[in-house]
């Protein structure tokens, strides 16, 4: 037996109001769950313009920046946190391409997707804006200290 060595890292993992109103809650949860990853926080929640202004802030320029907001304010989302080794990068193959025309089938966004604007799900791009959004989105004493037993994860 030895040990995994990548490193432990959170993602921030945000059910976009498509994939709440299109019921696809379980069936995400499930699969990041299956993989074997920890989960920390998860929430319902209606967000504020405000933030998700914030949580966008570096594609400001982009034109489709406000209908970006807009969507991701115009019903709840689901926010999670979840942990474990190499995350960031896992959760993005188990997401899939940005264009759910180009995403793989067996992702999230090749199985339940068709547009850019509508992807269903977002994850974070890197371990320092994982740890930005989780900021953002998580109030002090919302995230569970907790260990999942991680001998499934051992070679
Ligand atoms: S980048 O910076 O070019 O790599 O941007 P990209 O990763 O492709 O996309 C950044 C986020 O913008 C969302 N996006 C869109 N939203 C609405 N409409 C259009 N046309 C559109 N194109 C890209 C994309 O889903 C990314 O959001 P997240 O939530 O981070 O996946």
């Amino acid at each position: 037996f030895f040990a995994v060595t990548q490193a432990v890292e959170r993602s921030y993992i945000m059910i976009k109001p498509d994939g709440v109103q299109r019921g696809l809650v379980g069936e995400i949860i499930t699969r990041f769950e299956r993989k074997g990853f920890s989960l920390k926080g998860l929430k319902l929640f209606q967000a504020p313009k405000e933030l998700a202004e914030e949580h966008y802030s570096e594609l400001k320029e982009r034109p489709f920046y406000p209908e970006l907001v807009k969507y991701i304010v115009s019903g709840p989302v689901v926010c999670m946190v979840w942990e474990g080794p190499g995350v960031i990068a896992s959760a993005r193959k188990l997401i899939g391409a940005t264009n759910p025309l180009l995403a793989e089938p067996g992702t999230i966004r090749g199985d339940f997707g068709i547009q850019s604007g509508r992807n269903v799900i977002h994850g974070s791009d890197s371990p320092d804006n994982g740890e930005r959004e989780i900021a953002l989105w998580f109030k002090e004493g919302e995230l569970v200290e907790w260990t999942r037993n991680r001998t499934h994860m051992l070679a």
